[in-house]
């Protein structure tokens, strides 16, 4: 077993890593929408296990699929919508009506169990144990009430009304990043990449002001948090990365608790300052908000706006339309997000026995809800695999749901929406690449690298 695979907010899993290494691995599920379960899959126990549907198990991690999942989403959506990987030790949920459901499922925990620290050897327990618990203290890693209690702190910092008033900083930020890319590409068009040049740095120079980290402390934040991010999904065998962010999560916790909530800006020490001071909030929870939103503001903004940008390009009728204003950007932004969201599932755990498409789990397995495959479900989304940005708004899953819903979703869909305005602007006839444009092998999150402009 090995540590949190790489979940949402953020970040992404090797198939038979786990969240920290719980996340991919084992299921459980969850209750009353059974009956919908199957009304929807209208299959029953045994037809769900259509003889075609003997997947070889090894497939899911099988170069093809790590190179682009879909193929073998759909394949699951058709002949195993609920399908127990061995080599995994995860239940894998491909249908929309089922991932929806489980979303919401309280059966369905966020948090890991003791399960690996339990397998671990004393020294890979020295080192990986007390990065486990930082994590465990991240939102998304973490059930009610704690998972809870901190989200109330924030709430009122991720409100449209909230996000409204960040508009200024938002278009000013997104101005400067395409006036840098155009630079970039008028100096030397082919090494110019959307990711690389565009998408990244704005989305880092955004989620640095709104945590209040001043821009000399930048480059040392990014490095704690690329040592905290190259935890998720390694492996027991991997310990250099267990130290390496352990020393992070010690250093980072002195920055935010020594530096930035003092200093008082930022919304991290707005919204939860005064608790750290009244002694109700701990150091650590702090340090794990900061360190959650400060990942969630830069992997998955990134790949969401390289994403929409290399998505449109790619489909030049429904890029002059966008540029013409017959479409919306922000339904340009939604499909992109339908059609390849940055993270591909949500990690599980079952906290009691359930039914799910008519498949029995069983409490302490793993559930991975297959956002990325529900959001390609024809059962949902007509022509599912097809990108249309005339679809308009649909209720896809790129953002979770529930308890768990993405915090960021807002300040992401106006961050997104606003940067592809300001790169319209600047460069109204940039031109991509899309054929040197690849996706990077991973299970468990898109990464697009390059994105290349084009001469
Ligand atoms: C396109 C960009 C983004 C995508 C696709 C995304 C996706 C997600 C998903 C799927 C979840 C739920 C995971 C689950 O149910 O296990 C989530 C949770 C979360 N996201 Fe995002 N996210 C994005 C941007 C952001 C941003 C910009 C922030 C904040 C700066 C953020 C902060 C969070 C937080 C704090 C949670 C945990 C919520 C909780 O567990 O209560 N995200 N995100």
């Amino acid at each position: 077993m090995s540590p949190r695979p790489a979940a949402p907010a953020h970040a992404g899993p090797a198939p038979d890593a786990g969240p920290a290494h719980e996340a991919a691995l084992s299921p459980d599920a969850a209750p009353a929408h059974e009956a919908a379960l199957d009304a929807d899959t209208a299959l029953g126990p045994q037809a769900a296990l259509d003889p075609e549907a003997a997947l070889d198990p090894e497939e899911i991690r099988a170069p093809a699929v790590l190179a682009d999942p879909y193929p073998f989403f759909a394949r699951l959506r058709r002949h195993d919508p609920v399908h127990w990987n061995a080599p995994t030790g995860a239940w894998y949920v491909a249908r929309y009506a089922d991932v929806y459901a489980g979303l919401t499922d309280p059966r369905l925990a966020a948090a890991s169990s003791d399960e690996l620290l339990a397998s671990l050897t004393p020294e890979q327990y020295e080192a990986m144990a007390p990065v486990e618990e930082f994590f465990g203290r991240w939102l998304v890693f973490s059930d009610p009430p704690h998972q809870l209690r901190m989200r109330s702190f924030l709430r009122q910092a991720f409100t449209p009304a909230a996000v409204a008033a960040l508009g200024p900083l938002i278009d000013e930020r997104a101005a400067d990043a395409a006036d840098v890319f155009g630079r970039a590409v008028a100096a030397d068009p082919a090494g110019a990449d959307v990711v690389e040049d565009l998408a990244r740095p704005f989305a880092v120079d955004v989620v640095c002001a709104l945590l209040g980290i001043a821009p000399d402390e930048k480059s040392q934040v990014l490095a704690w948090s690329d040592a905290l991010m190259g935890y998720l999904g390694s492996t027991p065998e991997e310990l250099h990365r267990a130290y390496a962010a352990g020393a992070a999560a010690d250093e980072l916790t002195a920055y935010v608790t020594g530096t930035v909530v003092p200093r008082g800006e930022g919304l991290v020490a707005e919204a939860l300052g005064p608790g750290l001071a009244a002694g109700e909030v701990a150091a650590e929870d702090v340090t794990a908000v900061f360190a959650q939103l400060l990942t969630g503001g830069i992997e998955p903004l990134g790949t969401g706006l390289a994403g929409t940008v290399l998505a449109l390009h790619r489909s030049p009728g429904q890029l002059a339309a966008v540029r013409r204003g017959e479409i919306p950007h922000a339904h340009a932004v939604e499909e992109a997000l339908r059609h390849d969201p940055p993270f591909h599932f949500a990690p599980r755990r079952a906290s009691a026995d359930l039914t799910v498409g008519g498949r029995e789990i069983r409490r302490g397995q793993r559930v991975v809800l297959l956002l990325a495959s529900a959001n390609r479900d024809e059962r949902q989304f007509p022509d599912g695999e097809r990108f249309d940005a005339r679809r308009g708004p649909v209720p896809h899953l790129a953002f979770g749901r529930g308890g768990h819903f993405c915090l960021g979703a807002v300040l992401a869909r106006t961050q997104i929406t606003t940067a592809l305005r300001a790169l319209e602007r600047r460069l109204p006839e940039l031109r991509l690449d899309v054929a040197a444009a690849r996706r990077a092998p991973s299970f468990g999150k898109t990464i697009l690298r390059p994105v290349p402009a084009l001469i």
